[in-house]
Formats: structure tokens, sequence, C-alpha cells
């Protein structure tokens, strides 16, 4: 009996957990990025950045700026959104509270047609010569906000990261404590799962995620 019972209870507190929307999730490609980034500087003797969810919900919306246009993001017809568009769109888009945005420090940002892993992401896409390393780097960063998004129907995929050096608690604030939820797409330091770049719905993706658990442990222990 008391064999079964743990059995039991392995399974169960995982559910547990996975009911819990603030669980520690490592799920999220764009919360992957951020650990890699975070281990490159470190082991680079450079600090290690907070992990800001506003920052993160507002690079997604950077992202959202290129309307999947991959060509404008380098080469000769890149283009940059205006850095007013932060405190118009950007911000109220994600609920951040205006009168919080801070510097951005650095931005690095990549487009490619087909959906790589993180560290790829990272080495192959976003990181691609000795600017981009300065960038990284750059001791003026405190905290980073990472997002992945793919265009409706799939790629082409856009990572972004966005650096600051606005102080943890009181920069990219957002309302209510969450980001607003308007696109699709994962961003970082929100400690949540998202997975790929196709979400049509975080949300969904997370209700996915449990009845997944819920399937294998069904499966497993035939409950
Ligand atoms: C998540 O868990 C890992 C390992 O247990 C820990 O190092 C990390 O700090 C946690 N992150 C958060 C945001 O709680
Ligand atoms: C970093 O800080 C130094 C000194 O304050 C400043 O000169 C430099 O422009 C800053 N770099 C960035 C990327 O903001
Ligand atoms: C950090 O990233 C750069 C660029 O991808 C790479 O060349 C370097 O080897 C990485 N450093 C570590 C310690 O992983
Ligand atoms: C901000 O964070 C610092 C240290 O992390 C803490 O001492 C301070 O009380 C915090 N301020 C607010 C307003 O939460």
């Amino acid at each position: 009996m008391a064999k079964t019972m743990s059995f039991l209870l392995v399974p169960l507190l995982f559910l547990l957990a996975a009911a819990d929307t603030h669980m520690n999730v490592t799920d999220n490609p764009a919360d992957q990025l951020v650990s890699v980034i975070n281990n490159n500087r470190t082991t680079h003797k450079s600090s290690s950045l907070y992990s800001n969810q506003g920052l993160a919900c507002i690079a997604l919306q950077y992202i959202k700026a290129y309307q999947g246009d991959c060509k404008a993001v380098g080469g000769p017809d890149a283009k940059k959104p205006f850095d007013s568009q932060f405190a118009e769109t950007f911000a109220p888009n994600c609920g951040v509270q205006v009168s919080t945005l801070s510097p951005i420090t650095g931005r690095l940002l990549g487009c490619q047609s087909k959906y790589v892993d993180p560290p790829k992401a990272f080495s192959e896409v976003l990181i691609e010569n000795q600017k981009s390393l300065d960038i990284l780097y750059d001791k003026n960063h405190t905290e980073v906000g990472a997002a992945v998004s793919g265009s409706d129907g799939g790629g082409p995929y856009f990572w972004c990261i966005l650096f600051s050096n606005g102080k943890k608690n009181s920069s990219f604030v957002l309302d209510g404590g969450v980001a607003k939820i308007t696109q699709t797409g994962c961003f970082s330091g929100a400690n949540d799962a998202c997975s790929g770049a196709n979400d049509r719905s975080r949300s969904s993706h997370f209700l996915q995620f449990v009845v997944t658990a819920l399937v294998a442990v069904g499966y497993a222990f035939g409950l």
C-alpha cells in the first residue's frame, strides 16, 4: 500500500505544480534563451541579468512591428521601429506603465525561415559578429527580455532580445503584475510554459501541457 501511494504521489505533485500557473517552468524557448545568455555572460565574467517580464513582452511587440517581414531585420532593407513606439504602442499593448520605461542599452534581433532551438538561435541567428558580441557583453545592462514569434501559420521565426539598464523592480512595471497577452508568440520572465513559436494562445498551450501530463499519467498508472 505504501509503495502504491508513493507511486501516485509523484505524478500527483506534478499535476498540482502544473495546475499552478506560477510554477517554475523552463518549457519556454524565450526563458531558455535568457538562460543561454546569462550562462554565456557569466562565463565571460559579465553579470547575470534580471529576467524582466515587462521588457520581454515589449520585445515581442518589437517583433510584431516587423509584420513578418524578415528582410527588414538585416541587410540593405533593414528597418527599426521608431523609439516613440515604445511609449505609444508597445508598452500599452503589454500593460507596462509608460512612466517606468527605462533606457534600452542594446538589442539583438534575428529572423530565419526555419525554427531552431534557443541555443542555436543564440549562436547561429542572433550572434553574427563582433558587434553582436559587444552588445551581449556590454557592462551597462542590468536586465534582459527575450521573445520569439513565428508569423501566422509558421515561419519566418523572429527572435528578439532587449537589454536595459533599468532597476529590477521599478522598470517596465506591469499593471497588476502580469503582462497582457494580445499576441501569439513566447516571451521570457513570466514563469509560464510556451511551446515553440506557433502558439495561437499561450494559455491554450498551457492547458494542452496539463492535458498531456494527465494522459501520460493515465497511461503509465492506469488511472
Ligand atoms: C527555477 O528552478 C531552478 C532550479 O530549481 C532555479 O535555479 C531557478 O532560480 C528557478 N527560477 C525561478 C524563477 O524560480
Ligand atoms: C554605457 O555606459 C557608458 C558610461 O556611462 C556610456 O558612455 C555608454 O554610452 C553606455 N553604453 C550604452 C550602450 O548605453
Ligand atoms: C558565448 O557565445 C559566443 C557566440 O555564440 C560563443 O562564441 C562563445 O563560445 C560562447 N561562450 C561560451 C562560454 O559558451
Ligand atoms: C526593490 O528591490 C530592492 C532589492 O532587490 C529592495 O531592497 C527594495 O525594497 C525594492 N523596492 C520596492 C519598491 O519593492
